[in-house]
């Protein structure tokens, strides 16, 4: 039996995508808008979120800056003032900076924590009374396979994406009694701007739009975390149990860092 309602049919349904003027969130956009969904696009970069739905139905563009939680509650308004009602919140804003232990410094650390975790929490704070009222739709949280267990290069970065799955986890619990759907999103590497920065060869690296239809399908068979591609982060699974001396030696060995 499935964790969570399965979502099929797009047809008609309301999704709030936010991160979505570039790489997942805009391939994802698109995936949705074909299928038949109501699509609201946010992110900072108006000009990105235009350029998305450029030409396209059912699109509306509310920009915002997700680390501002007056921002969360002005475009909730607006959306519930225009849809009604809210069936997906989609949660991609996101950032990273490979950094050692040693470039750590305290802005890098804030930044990273903002918009990784304290956007979702205020993303969570704004939707969820409304979900609940609803007594439906879901909120889908994006972490990384980053945050199944330490990797070097993920400093911060690594620590916000688990925390992303604990978050959602303890929504679960609290939320699916209500019938609020909670999903997480553990991508492998994806083609973007972020992953644009690492200048090591990317294992099973997939493009924007494969990602988006590997979230497609994990919600389409109501899964909690929802991760991919299978071969990376199956195996990614299976190494983040290993006891600490092998995990470390191995870790070690695979980045060569
Ligand atoms: N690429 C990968 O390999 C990979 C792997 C695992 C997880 N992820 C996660 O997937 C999500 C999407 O990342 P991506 O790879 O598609 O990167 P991306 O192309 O850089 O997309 C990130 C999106 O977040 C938006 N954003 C950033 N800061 C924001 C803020 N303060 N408020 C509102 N929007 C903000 C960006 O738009 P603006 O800059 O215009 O605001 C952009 O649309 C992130 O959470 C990332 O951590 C990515």
């Amino acid at each position: 039996m499935s964790l969570n309602p399965k979502l099929r049919d797009w047809h008609g349904q309301r999704v709030w995508l936010v991160g979505a003027g570039h790489g997942i969130g805009a391939a994802l956009a698109q995936a949705l808008q074909q299928q038949g969904a109501h699509v609201a696009l946010s992110g900072r970069t108006e000009a990105a979120l235009h350029a998305v739905a450029a030409g396209q139905e059912r699109m509306q563009v509310h920009a915002m800056d997700a680390t501002v939680p007056e921002d969360w509650q002005r475009v909730r308004d607006s959306l519930l003032a225009s849809w009604g009602r809210i069936d997906l919140v989609v949660m991609l804003a996101g950032d990273y900076t490979p950094l050692r232990a040693w470039e750590l410094t305290p802005e890098a650390a804030q930044r990273m924590v903002n918009v990784n975790l304290l956007a979702s929490l205020y993303g969570v704070a704004a939707n969820v009374p409304q979900l609940m009222a609803q007594q439906g739709g879901g909120l889908v949280l994006v972490a990384s396979v980053a945050g199944w267990a330490g990797m070097s290069n993920g400093l911060v970065y690594g620590a916000t994406k688990a925390a992303l799955n604990h978050l959602a986890q303890t929504l679960y619990l609290d939320l699916h009694p209500h019938g609020v759907g909670v999903y997480v999103v553990n991508p492998g590497f994806v083609t973007t701007r972020l992953t644009a920065q690492n200048d090591f060869a990317m294992p099973a690296l997939i493009s924007p739009q494969q990602a988006a239809d590997a979230i497609l399908r994990g919600l389409a068979r109501g899964e909690f975390d929802i991760h991919f591609p299978k071969r990376f982060t199956r195996a990614l699974k299976l190494a983040a149990h290993l006891p600490y001396r092998l995990y470390f030696w191995l870790a070690h060995k695979v980045t060569g860092l």
